[in-house]
């Protein structure tokens, strides 16, 4: 009998702990926000804080979502995918109601697994690999372009612009990088001569190699799919060797890090593949002004994890509960105004419509250059 005061009691008290943890874990609603916080391409991750944390700062000015604080609990990826596996399950333990998130297609593709099997939404701020909705998951979204769109308008550019009949075209052998380079090699006519074709690996530190190879087959331009340390540090070793046919990338290259890494003379006329410049959307002024006041310059991707943001807690609270499934219901009919605009995930979780024009670096400094 003793025995048994004792086990009710001590069966009393782990009650007692859990629905003590269970009160603590139900003060706020937590959302993830997830990507490269550290490594090479940490600016991203650190871009993608900022711009959640503006958003997540004006709701809870206004009382957080469910009449709850929002507490944001954030993702280290690195840029690495078994890393990325790793924090998504790690979030999902964590109790969030979606994740905004992650930047590399190549760690948002295994990443959305994870969150798929937990019934829990995220939306990628800047993952742009077709794969990624087309594998038919209900809660993957995202908020920016697809390369499917980006790689053919390179290649509109480069035919009926720039009417080049030689190219050569690099990428960093990643989801996103081949993905992207492959999509612009397929849009480009058959009067369009690849003169070169190959991939680099991430991390490396000298394309001379290749580089040389690729100057031996005197293209008119090169195109890179990949990300800004590669980009930067291959426009600068091009122009070491003599090699100056204009370059030409996409969105992973378009930040202030690849002209530093270049340099501004070697950069100079690159050509970017990117969304139109929020500096001339109205809708958008607001947010620029909060968040250059609060962490300076935007970085290409914080005004997306802004608008991630924003829609994940639009639907929290039009489903009036954080619970994922929910949530995710919620995200396929919702209507909703972002800074850069009105969105409406298609049936994939696609946005509606292509966005990308071509940019183009003009003395230190990115400027919208050629519509489609
Ligand atoms: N758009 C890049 C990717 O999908 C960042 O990896």
């Amino acid at each position: 009998m003793k025995k048994l005061g004792l086990l009710s009691f001590c069966l009393f008290v782990i009650a007692a702990l859990s629905v003590g943890c269970g009160a603590k874990k139900d003060d706020t609603v937590k959302v993830g926000v997830a990507g490269p916080m550290t490594g090479s391409i940490a600016k991203m991750g650190a871009d993608f804080q900022n711009g959640a944390a503006v958003a997540v700062e004006e709701w809870n000015a206004k009382g957080g979502v469910l009449g709850k604080k929002i507490e944001m609990v954030i993702g280290d990826d690195a840029s690495d995918p078994k890393q990325a596996v790793a924090v998504a399950n790690k979030l999902v333990n964590g109790g969030v109601a979606g994740v905004v998130g992650h930047f590399n297609s190549s760690c948002s593709i295994p990443a959305s697994d994870v969150y798929d099997r937990a019934g829990i939404p995220m939306i990628t701020p800047a993952s742009t690999n077709p794969q990624l909705t087309d594998r038919g998951l209900k809660g993957v979204f995202r908020v920016c372009g697809r390369d499917d769109q980006q790689g053919r308008v390179g290649a509109e550019f480069v035919k009926g612009k720039l009417n080049l009949k030689k190219v050569a075209v690099i990428h960093d052998k990643t989801t996103y990088g081949q993905g992207l380079a492959d999509e612009f090699k397929k849009n480009l006519p058959a009067a369009i001569e690849i003169v070169y074709y190959g991939g680099v690996t991430i991390g490396d530190k000298d394309f001379k190699a290749v580089l040389t190879s690729v100057k031996e087959k005197k293209p008119e331009i090169i195109y890179f799919g990949g990300v800004y340390p590669e980009a930067g540090l291959m426009v600068k070793q091009a122009r070491e060797i003599g090699l100056n046919a204009p370059f030409m990338s996409g969105d992973g290259t378009i930040d202030p890090k690849f002209i530093e890494i270049a340099g501004e003379k070697a950069a100079e006329g690159t050509y970017l593949s990117f969304s139109p410049d929020p500096k001339n959307i109205p809708a958008a002024q607001t947010f620029i002004e909060k968040y250059k006041t609060k962490f300076g310059e935007l970085g290409p991707y914080s005004i997306y994890a802004y608008d991630a943001m924003n829609a994940l807690l639009s639907a929290v609270k039009d489903a009036g509960t954080a619970d994922g499934k929910a949530v995710t219901a919620k995200l396929h009919s919702l209507e909703f105004s972002g800074a850069l605009g009105k969105y409406r995930f298609a049936e994939k979780g696609d946005i509606a419509g292509s966005p990308y024009v071509i940019w183009i670096t003009k003395n230190g400094k990115f400027e919208e250059h050629w519509k489609p």
